[in-house]
């Protein structure tokens, strides 16, 4: 089972070693390291209908934590693979992903599911809230794997919700929310387990352009809080959505066509 990722006491099974949602609100703790993934000619392709389809084809990476990444590309280009891949929803064919020193392309579903909860939180398109829960409720619910009674995890959710500027809409349900606060709860959510990656697919795709680039700011802040060194990756088709962020992947055919960073990686 992968209880430690080999990142300096960041990942844990162990709740007492495990950083709480407070510690990830300031700069208070010690200085952790950044995130490393490396991603080493890793393949994923599909069989449709007796055709293959290279959805990666034997791409190599490294990205690194602190960074705010981009990945853009035409429809069917491999983005969505890639996160999948990145966020143990999927396995390549061949290849490896080392994430912080540790091989995650071959878990099984137990350890996917177990990595999945510690190391990664996601952010959608469509939000993903449930509609029965407050604003603060739905930001709880990842503790609820660990057994941990959402009431318990209140006085976390409600700084979460403070931290991503909505604190006086914690009681609110999602249909009284806007997008854009929908997606701030999201974000929140995706604080929770204080993960080191947290990944983002069209995350303004439903947004006007003012509440996206508020978005896009809010996991920009993500990404650079000082003394955390977490990775965000983002898909998008916005150009100018790829354009703020400090490293722009662009796929095509399944390749990294083209690799431009803003900042050193
Ligand atoms: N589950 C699947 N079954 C078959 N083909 C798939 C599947 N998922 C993706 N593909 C194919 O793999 C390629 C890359 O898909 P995807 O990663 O979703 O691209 P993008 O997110 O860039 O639009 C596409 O040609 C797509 O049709
Ligand atoms: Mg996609």
């Amino acid at each position: 089972m992968v209880t430690h990722m080999g990142n300096g006491g960041r990942v844990s099974s162990g709740s007492n070693s495990h950083r709480t949602a407070a510690a990830a609100l300031g700069a208070a703790g010690p200085p952790a390291r950044e995130l490393t993934i490396e991603l080493r000619d890793v393949a994923r392709q599909y069989r449709v209908g007796g055709q293959t389809v290279r959805a990666l084809d034997h791409i190599s990476l490294d990205l690194t934590g602190g960074r705010f990444v981009s990945v853009v590309g035409p429809s069917g280009a491999g983005k969505s693979t890639l996160l999948h891949l990145l966020g143990a929803l999927d396995c390549p064919d061949s290849g490896s992903i080392i994430f912080d020193g540790e091989e995650i392309g071959r878990l099984r579903d137990e350890q996917q599911s177990q990595f999945r909860h510690r190391c990664v939180g996601f952010v959608f398109q469509f939000f993903n809230l449930l509609p029965t829960l407050s604003a603060w409720e739905n930001v709880a619910v990842p503790k609820l794997l660990d057994g941990v009674r959402l009431g318990k995890a209140r006085a976390e959710a409600v700084q979460l919700m403070d931290r991503v500027g909505l604190g006086n809409r914690a009681e609110h349900r999602p249909s009284e929310l806007s997008g854009g606060q929908m997606q701030r709860v999201a974000v929140a959510r995706a604080l929770m387990m204080d993960p080191p990656l947290v990944l983002a697919d069209e995350p303004t795709g439903n947004l006007d352009s003012a509440t996206g680039a508020s978005i896009l700011a809010l996991l920009a802040e993500v990404a650079h809080e000082p003394g955390r060194g977490r990775l965000v990756v983002m898909v998008t088709h916005n150009s100018d959505a790829a354009a703020t962020t400090d490293r722009v992947i662009t796929l095509q055919d399944g390749r990294v066509c083209h690799d431009a960073a803003m900042v050193p990686w």
